[in-house]
């Protein structure tokens, strides 16, 4: 079976791949050469904005996992032109040229942000989606091609929550919250909360979201979405705690302006994908010390 992961170079792709690697006959698709030695040589440069490259790159592949993607919500307010082209564009020129050519799976990654702030907590798939950003429409857009196409390809929605790794960018102003604090520790700063802090999110360990997309291609139902979180809640003023605390940063953190499209609160209901056999292994406060040195 081959297999190709778009985003191979980034956060969730890099491990995707990584692990895919050693069973299938994996290849990768990113506009950026991986940094990760082991997967350098398999992963291919190029851009799914294009039609005609994604044509190329598609033929012969049996399963599509499309993780390339804009994924700050901060600068699809800033470029909401550049979301499409990359959240919504990309998606419908892989399924457009994978049907073309025979495509048997494809698993795409949207996220915990189609859905907007939560009417129920936890957060079920079939929850409504009101998304709160032009970021949260483009990934609902694509997860509506998929839905349209899933008569002709097999195609299985995963919606990730806050996903957390080592390879996350400190150096990146769009990274997640996570990163941004440990860069702001690191330089013996508080970090900045966007708002009063009291906003939660479910955050997640990349290895979660890998053993997910694993059970995702082997018993994935088509047309279907499936939440990948841990069923937990954490505020973003206990979140800056834990991080202060792993540093020894004394004092309390800064707040700024909330954020423009920012959701209030999000924790997943995973009782579908633990249905499929999916098991949470995220300890956040062991992961996030496991992972302070790496970043
Ligand atoms: C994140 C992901 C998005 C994913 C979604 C799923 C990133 C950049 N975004 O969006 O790809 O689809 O989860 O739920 O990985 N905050 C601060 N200070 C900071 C940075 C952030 O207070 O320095 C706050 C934000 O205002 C927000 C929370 O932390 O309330 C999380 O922000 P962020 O990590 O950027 O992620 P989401 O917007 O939840």
């Amino acid at each position: 079976m081959r297999i190709l992961v778009t985003g191979a170079s980034g956060q969730i792709g890099s491990y995707v791949l990584e692990r895919l690697a050693d069973e299938y006959d994996a290849v990768g698709v990113d506009l950026k050469v991986p940094t990760i030695k082991a997967i350098k040589d398999i992963v291919i440069r190029g851009d799914l904005r294009d039609f005609n490259f994604v044509r190329k790159v598609v033929r012969g592949v049996d399963v599509v996992i499309h993780l390339a993607a804009q994924v700050s919500v901060e600068n699809s307010w800033k470029d909401p032109v550049y979301d499409v082209e990359n959240n919504i564009m990309t998606t419908i020129n892989l399924l457009e040229a994978g049907i073309k050519t025979g495509l048997d799976r494809f698993i795409y990654i949207s996220s915990a942000a189609v859905y907007g702030d939560p009417h129920h907590i936890p957060i079920d798939e079939e929850h409504p989606k009101n998304p709160l950003s032009p970021y949260g429409v483009s990934k609902l857009t694509g997860e509506h091609y998929c839905r349209i196409f899933s008569e002709k390809v097999h195609t299985v929605i995963v919606r990730p929550f806050n996903v957390f790794s080592a390879r996350m960018d400190p150096a990146n102003p769009y990274s997640g919250v996570i990163a941004r604090f440990i860069s702001r520790v690191k330089q013996n700063l508080p970090p900045i909360i966007y708002g009063d802090g009291r906003q939660t999110r479910d955050f997640v360990h990349v290895k979660d979201v890998v053993n997910f997309i694993e059970i995702a291609l082997r018993k994935g139902k088509s047309g279907e979405a499936y939440n990948v979180g841990t069923g937990k809640e954490t505020s973003i003023l206990e979140l800056a705690e834990i991080i202060m605390d792993l540093a020894r940063v004394k004092g309390s953190p800064e707040f700024g302006k909330p954020r423009k499209g920012d959701i209030k609160r999000s924790c997943a209901d995973i009782s579908k994908a633990r249905k499929l056999g999916f098991e949470p292994e995220t300890d956040l406060k062991k992961d996030l010390k496991d992972i302070f040195d790496k970043i």
